[in-house]
């Protein structure tokens, strides 16, 4: 029988990265876009900026936004059925196939832009972002910038949609990476300054922050110069 939806992705694989490319940014809402814009309005050079995707996939969530217009571009992921879309996605950039929070441990190199796509709940023995933190500021060259998922809170429509969010131990994990007594309600504030802390304790100052509104994730993304 004749699958519309098979061949649609199949035409997607095939089609060369530089006209994917092309149609991607024809598509309307991509915060991620919206977020270089504010990046370049802060005197931010994105051909300057050697940029690590700590959790690739294929790509094509948000990394085809920026991935063609930095000096360089490194992509972790764990799935190895993603190799084949990243390289095809992307043929410039170093792929690794590997366990980001095992590779951010033995990782030396830095990096000018850190992109961190984590899924949003508990998975393995992971939850977030949280636990490759603060080994990942590390990372960071002397003038960087981290843009992160983060939620401060969830509605009843996206509990019912995502079941596995704020599971018990996501709220336990909340509690104690933002040191809060309420880790469903997290304001922006409390965010800001739980990321800032941790910076400096690395010797990182914070120099300019925002959120910007994906869904019910924000990315944050903030500005740190070494001390
Ligand atoms: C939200 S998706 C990333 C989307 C991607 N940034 C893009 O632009 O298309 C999250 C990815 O993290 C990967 N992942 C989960 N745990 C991981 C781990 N421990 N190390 C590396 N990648 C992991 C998943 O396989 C999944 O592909």
């Amino acid at each position: 029988m004749f699958d519309l939806k098979e061949q649609i992705k199949n035409i997607w694989y095939k089609m060369p990265p530089n006209i994917k490319y092309r149609v991607y940014t024809l598509k309307k809402s991509r915060p991620m876009e919206e977020v270089l814009t504010r990046l370049q309005s802060n005197n931010i050079n994105l051909r300057e900026l050697n940029a690590l995707e700590v959790f690739g996939k294929t790509g094509e969530w948000h990394t085809l936004d920026y991935g063609y217009k930095v000096k360089s571009l490194e992509v972790w992921e764990i799935d190895s059925s993603c190799k084949a879309s990243l390289k095809r996605n992307f043929p410039f950039a170093t792929v690794k196939i590997v366990d980001s929070y095992m590779e951010v441990e033995r990782c030396n190199k830095k990096y000018s832009l850190i992109v961190i796509d984590n899924p949003m709940s508990t998975y393995g023995d992971y939850c977030e972002h949280f636990s490759l933190f603060p080994k990942m500021v590390t990372l960071c060259d002397e003038n960087a910038i981290i843009i992160i998922n983060v939620i401060p809170k969830i509605n009843e429509d996206t509990k019912a949609e995502y079941p596995y969010l704020f599971n018990d131990i996501q709220l336990e994990k909340r509690r104690q990476f933002y040191k809060t007594n309420c880790p469903d309600k997290l304001t922006f504030e409390e965010i800001d300054s739980a990321y800032k802390n941790m910076a400096l304790k690395e010797h990182f100052k914070t120099e300019w922050s925002f959120f910007h509104k994906r869904n019910f994730v924000y990315y944050y993304v903030f500005k740190l110069k070494k001390i």
